[in-house]
């Protein structure tokens, strides 16, 4: 065959790639209102940097005709391409063949992208929008997942990963996502469950839609398995690029910087007096965060989760933070189970990847209840603390009102290796609020009174006297120092400046055992 026919046979075969399943399937997919997994790919890389490896692999499967039906590709496109110039590894499932079903050549392309992730210390992003297990293959296909699971798992805390759920993502396969860092989905056209909604309605005879078992909402506010919702795949994908911008490529490496126009000193009066004067009273702390960091650049994770505690990306003097922050907006900003686990998971990633943890505190401590007893606050608050507690990245602590009780111990205290733990001085921190604590040292005295509720107030004035204030433990050198508030942005920058080299460790082991 002449040169040129050979290469007319190459340009058909990649022409035939990039058809996917065929015009008419690529209009279904845009009448869903869904992207096809190329178009995808262009708006999450950089214009030009994409590089597709695989492009002409093909099933090998023959039962029940599916050995007539064989598409370059194989319902997956899979390479490498770079976001804001840093190298990424992407797969992004094609729905238009075979619904984008995972077979065994399928499987393998994934895998290969992951492999070389792991090797090259970059990010993997995947892209999902898949009907499943390719039922035809059977046991094949199952093979294939669980390969995927076990280098999802492997690339933990080594290589980010963060899954775009753009479509159907059911059965077995929600575990790849699930063990991967960040799961984004898109409102109404993306899904996920385990068992649908006709088994559940055969199974628990409930009806639900699909939107209701697992659409983009769901997952956002009542499961916690989606950290970002988003109207449309385009925002969805965008948000993905920016999230890239605050993580290393990998554990071994830094965050990248980015120069920021704000000054480092820049003093924000209003934070002086934004601790209202009485200790119920609201305030909220998303101001605080914004104030304080970088041109008030917050990428929030899990905004509409567990919504009484605030985790999310910013930058201080350039450099990636970590935020934690109780909510007193939402439930006083006690610590529940899904704030607990959402926190813990947040200051897990952060950790694993040398991205410092600063964590403002107004606490009133744990909620109480025999809903949170009996589905474990015990177990899962439990978390919160021993991530804080292995947690070696440098870690700042400001308390701005309430540090009370174990949720004081647990919220980045000096305690559990806080590296600077400073307060403001409307900074409260005692074992409980004073009302509680006089309530329970002086119930005699107030049971005997006469006038019981005079004898209660007067003690909870005592006490609050005596310890709702940061200067107890600023004796014991547990709080570094009590600082003004509108110095804040500059206290925090200088920290992390000082604890740029930080080195610490834990003892060696093969891991812990983090009550699950
Ligand atoms: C092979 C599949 C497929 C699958 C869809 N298709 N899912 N082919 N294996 N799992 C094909 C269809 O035959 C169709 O082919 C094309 O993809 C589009 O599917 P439609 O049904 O027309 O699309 P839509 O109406 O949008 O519905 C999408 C869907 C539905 C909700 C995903 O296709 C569906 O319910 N699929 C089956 C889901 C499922 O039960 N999967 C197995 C789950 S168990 P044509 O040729 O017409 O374009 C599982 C176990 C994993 O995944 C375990 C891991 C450990």
């Amino acid at each position: 065959m002449p040169h040129s026919e050979k290469l007319k046979e190459l340009e058909e075969k990649k022409q035939s790639a990039l058809q996917g399943g065929g015009a008419k399937r690529i209009e279904s997919q845009h009448n869903k209102g869904k992207l096809t997994a190329r178009e995808r790919l262009e708006i999450l890389l950089d214009k030009g940097s994409f590089r597709e490896l695989d492009m002409l692999v093909r099933h090998r499967s023959d039962g029940f005709g599916i050995d007539q039906q064989k598409y370059y590709g194989d319902g997956v496109v899979t390479g490498y391409g770079r976001i804001d110039g840093r190298l990424v590894y992407v797969f992004s499932q094609d729905f238009t063949v075979f619904g984008g079903s995972l077979s065994e050549a399928h499987g393998e392309k994934i895998c290969k992208v992951m492999d070389l992730a792991l090797k090259n210390g970059a990010p993997v992003i995947g892209i999902n929008d898949s009907g499943g297990a390719r039922i035809q293959e059977g046991v094949a296909s199952l093979g294939a997942y669980a390969e995927i699971f076990l280098r999802n798992t492997l690339a933990s805390g080594v290589v980010p990963q963060i899954s775009a759920v753009v479509g159907p993502c059911a059965g077995g396969a929600v575990y790849s996502p699930a063990i991967t860092d960040f799961i984004f989905m898109v409102d109404k056209t993306s899904h996920m469950f385990v068992t649908g909604p006709n088994v559940v309605k055969t199974v628990t005879h409930e009806n639900v839609t699909f939107d209701e078992l697992g659409g983009a909402k769901t997952h956002a506010q009542k499961s916690g398995v989606a950290h970002f919702n988003k109207n449309s795949e385009v925002e969805c994908l965008l948000e993905v690029r920016k999230l890239v911008g605050f993580i290393p490529q990998n554990n071994a490496e830094d965050p990248p910087f980015h120069e920021t126009q704000d000054p480092i000193d820049r003093q924000s009066t209003e934070l002086d007096d934004i601790v209202p004067t009485t200790a119920t009273t609201p305030y909220d702390m998303k101001g605080i965060i914004k104030d304080v960091i970088d041109d008030g650049n917050f990428m929030e994770v899990h905004e509409e989760f567990a919504a009484n505690i605030i985790v999310g990306f910013a930058r201080l003097g350039g450099k990636s933070v970590g935020i934690i922050a109780n909510q007193p907006m939402v439930l006083a900003g006690v610590l529940d189970i899904d704030a607990s686990v959402k926190a813990a998971r947040f200051v897990r990633f952060c950790d694993a990847f040398n991205i410092p943890l600063v964590t403002f505190v107004d606490v009133p401590g744990f909620l109480p209840g025999t809903a949170q007893e009996w589905h474990g606050i015990i177990r899962h608050g439990a978390k919160l603390l021993y991530a804080y507690c292995e947690a070696t990245v440098p870690k700042i602590t400001v308390i701005t009102r309430k540090a009370y009780g174990g949720a004081y111990d647990v919220m980045s205290s000096k305690h559990i290796r806080g590296d600077i733990n400073l307060a403001w001085p409307t900074a409260e921190i005692a074992v409980m609020g004073p009302k509680g604590a006089a309530e329970i040292i002086f119930k005699k005295e107030i049971d005997e009174a006469e006038k019981p509720e005079e004898v209660l107030e007067k003690r909870s004035a005592e006490y609050g006297e005596k310890f709702a204030n940061p200067y107890i433990a600023a004796e014991r050198g547990y709080i570094d120092d009590v600082i003004i508030p509108s110095t804040t942005r500059s206290e925090l920058i200088s920290a992390l400046h000082m604890l740029e080299n930080k080195v610490d460790s834990n003892p060696k082991r093969k891991h812990g055992n983090i009550p699950l």
